[in-house]
């Protein structure tokens, strides 16, 4: 009967697991999908508990109390923290992933054969070894995110470095394999630990040469890691929902690094070996370039005239948190009969879907939200393209230098509008270090300065003069 009841439960937590994944596809349905996930994690881990062969429930109750110390700071943080936030949790469950292996191996060993078969040490096998590099690899990968002053951001690369990390990878891997085909064997209790370490050694020197800019593509790999990881485990601990929630992980974080690889034109391998954001670029040509700056003035004057406007938020949107301040433009514009809207990059920011959720915290009718590819055949008739803290997401070298590290990267057509005002604090480049001749248009004006304050300026041209009449 408990069988029978617990089996119930984790079907009914397996399909809020799916739920939730299936309402998270669209913004109005989302907050849906987040409790649909909360419900599915609280059945699954009652269900577990009420287990007759649970017999220390102390144990739990300072598991939980922990996991609530850890999780409720985490759920706090800002949301340019959400990808090395994403990390931390991938490390937490890599490293859980990891302990249970190692215990379920050391019991069922000191248990005496007959527990320790082939197919139960293949499945603790792969649990241990994606599960402790899961937990270095996403410790380091957080830790680059947070611009921990003594992990260095940049690509760490040196000679022969994919032929140790292959090395130590078989090695590791061919004990697995040895271990798998002899489980019970003397040597087994020391080979079992090389394993571990390897593999913490591994999570390391996979992520040493990967550059701050690829981490939010390592963290959705290092993501299907940790689901696999999951499904080993609950091979080794006969769970169905383990089974299927890992695989729901694991599948989704491939899914979710396959779409940011494509948004930025790169490949798998390139992400993971390609050592990207290593090397500055060096200016061709030697002539030094001239911006031309503007008012918010002047720039609220030609915004005026307009009868399309289409504003492009980037990563420095939400580095000056500036949402709140563009959704007073856009209420003041739409005021004036100008069409407002949004262009959407699907990398724009440092996590998938940042601009979105950003102004959709801002209130900002998702209707007016429009993405890249819908947006960009209208670009030539845009009177005035707004371009908030975004850089490589308008880059037209993307489209035309051959050279460029964004070249083939989809890009938002901001070039093509009639007027191109573009806000950024200084000349600095953007997230992947290179120049962007969008800047340098005939077209183009820049408005210097943290984008909160400009677009501030901007809102406050507007509503003086709506004052004065
Ligand atoms: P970026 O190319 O990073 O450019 C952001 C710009 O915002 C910078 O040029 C910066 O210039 C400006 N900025 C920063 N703080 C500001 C502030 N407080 N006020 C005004 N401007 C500010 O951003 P993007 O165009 O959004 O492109 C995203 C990049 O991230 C792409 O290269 C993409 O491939 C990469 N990436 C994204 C993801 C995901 S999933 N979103 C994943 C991996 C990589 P100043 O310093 O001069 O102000």
């Amino acid at each position: 009967m408990t069988y029978a009841f617990a089996q119930v439960g984790y079907i009914v937590a397996t399909v809020l697991f799916i739920l939730a994944l299936h309402w998270m596809n669209t913004p109005d349905s989302a907050r849906k999908g987040v409790q649909a996930g909360v419900a599915g994690m609280a059945i699954a881990v009652l269900v577990t508990w009420a287990q007759p062969e649970v017999i220390n429930h102390a144990w739990i109750v300072i598991a939980i109390v922990l996991g609530f110390g850890v999780g409720i700071p985490l759920a706090n943080v800002p949301l340019t923290a959400v990808p090395q936030r994403t990390a931390l949790s991938h490390a937490f469950g890599g490293l859980a992933a990891g302990l249970v292996g190692t215990a379920k191996f050391y019991l069922w060993y000191g248990e005496g054969a007959g527990n320790l078969t082939t197919f139960r040490m293949v499945a603790i096998t792969l649990e241990i070894i994606l599960g402790y590099l899961t937990f270095t690899g996403s410790l380091l990968a957080a830790g680059k995110l947070q611009e921990i002053k003594w992990i260095p951001q940049r690509p760490v690369t040196y000679p022969g470095q994919n032929l140790i990390n292959g090395l130590l990878f078989a090695t590791a891997v061919g004990l697995g394999i040895a271990l798998a085909l002899h489980p019970t064997a003397p040597w087994a209790t020391t080979a079992f630990p090389v394993v571990i370490a390897l593999s913490l050694a591994f999570g390391v020197l996979l992520i040493i040469p990967i550059g701050g800019a690829d981490m939010p593509t390592v963290i959705a790999i290092l993501n299907s890691y940790a689901g696999l990881s999951a499904v080993a485990m609950g091979f080794v601990l006969d769970n169905k929902l383990l089974i299927t929630a890992g695989a729901l992980d694991g599948s989704s974080g491939l899914i979710l690094a396959i779409i940011m690889c494509k948004a930025m034109n790169r490949s798998f391998t390139n992400v993971l070996f390609g050592a990207f954001g290593q090397v500055q670029q060096a200016n061709k040509g030697g002539e030094q370039k001239q911006y031309k700056g503007e008012t918010a003035e002047g720039a609220a004057q030609v915004m005026e005239q307009a009868s399309l406007v289409v504003i492009v938020p980037g990563y420095g949107m939400a580095v000056a948190q500036a949402q709140h301040k563009v959704r007073e433009l856009y209420d003041q514009l739409k005021k004036k009969g100008i069409t407002v809207k949004f262009a959407i990059h699907p990398v724009a920011g440092r996590m998938p879907g940042h601009m979105n959720v950003l102004l959709a915290e801002a209130d900002i009718p998702y209707t007016d939200l429009v993405e890249m590819d819908e947006i960009n055949p209208d670009m030539p008739q845009c009177d005035v393209c707004l371009v908030v803290g975004a850089n490589d997401v308008v880059n037209p070298a993307a489209r035309t230098d051959k050279s460029s590290p964004i070249y083939g990267m989809p890009i938002i057509d901001a070039d093509k509008a009639r007027t191109i005002f573009a806000i950024k604090r200084s000349k600095n480049p953007g997230f992947a270090g290179i120049d962007n001749e969008l800047y340098f248009s005939d077209k183009t004006w820049m408005l210097f300065g943290d984008a909160k304050g400009v677009v501030g300026e901007l809102v406050k041209q507007f509503a003086g003069e709506s004052g004065m009449h």
